[in-house]
């Protein structure tokens, strides 16, 4: 199974006399152009969150319009940018985006790793946040398939990125731990994916793997990168690896 991962596009209406709004526009479909020409292709795409600036319908348009040319399925975990209601109607018949009880949080079924969307929006600011109605639905997600790999993606992560000014981004150490808590007792799940550090960063937890991806486009990237990265759109590939239960990850710069 092969999964690449974008963040953080921060796509913004097209606006003729703002470059850096037509060069978001244009990273994400060099980006699209990239998977098109690759010879083996990602089973699916996976988008942690900040798809867009303002959480606008015409900008989820925009993206619909962009990312629909793939013709892989593409499934969105939701951003402090996003806005819930229009990223699921705006983005849905891209791969499925779901909400329960106004909650971004679904499942992604059919592959050898079972994908789970967990929904970190704090609706009152910008770091992460979760609660009791959004643990219940993950946990009884959980209890669906307790022996199937599985791997969360979302957008803010709920561990310390030790690498950034900021490193913690959820608004109460309690309820991360809280979250971490069910993480470690349900052992399948083999990996958290998030986004929103706009930097790349991994780390391993008591139980399981996790990563952050930097962002997609390079104007709003932080972190130190390797020669010729710097000024490339920037994405991550994950390779399943059943012999070791493991997803092996590649941060790969688009071809443009
Ligand atoms: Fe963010």
């Amino acid at each position: 199974m092969l999964i690449a991962q974008i963040s953080d596009t921060h796509i913004i209406e097209p606006d003729q006399n703002d470059p850096r709004t037509l060069e978001r526009v244009s990273v994400l479909e060099a980006f699209v152009a990239h998977i098109g020409r690759m010879d083996e292709k990602p089973d699916l795409i996976m988008h942690t969150g900040d798809v867009t600036q303002d959480g606008k319908p015409e900008e989820y348009e925009t993206v619909k319009s962009v990312m629909s040319a793939l013709g892989i399925p593409v499934f969105f975990a939701l951003g402090n940018r996003d806005l819930g209601a229009n990223l699921a109607e705006g983005l849905k018949d891209l791969g499925g985006a779901n909400l329960v009880d106004g909650f971004l949080i679904y499942s992604v079924d059919g592959f050898h790793v079972r994908l789970i969307a967990m929904d970190t929006q704090n609706r009152e600011s910008r770091i992460g946040t979760t609660c009791s109605v959004r643990l219940r639905i993950l946990e009884e997600l959980l209890e669906e398939e307790p022996d199937t790999p599985t791997a969360l993606f979302m957008h803010h992560p709920p561990f310390e990125v030790t690498t950034s000014k900021y490193p913690f981004q959820f608004d109460d150490p309690a309820l991360a731990d809280a979250f971490l808590r069910l993480i470690s007792q349900n052992k399948q799940i083999v990996h958290l994916f998030c986004g929103h550090m706009h930097r790349q960063y991994s780390a391993e937890l008591e139980t399981c793997w996790a990563s952050v991806t930097p962002t997609l486009p390079p104007d709003n990237r932080l972190g130190e990168y390797e020669a010729g990265y710097k000024e490339r759109p920037l994405f991550q590939l994950h390779r399943w690896n059943p012999d070791v239960l493991r997803f092996e990850t590649r941060l790969t710069p688009v071809e443009c």
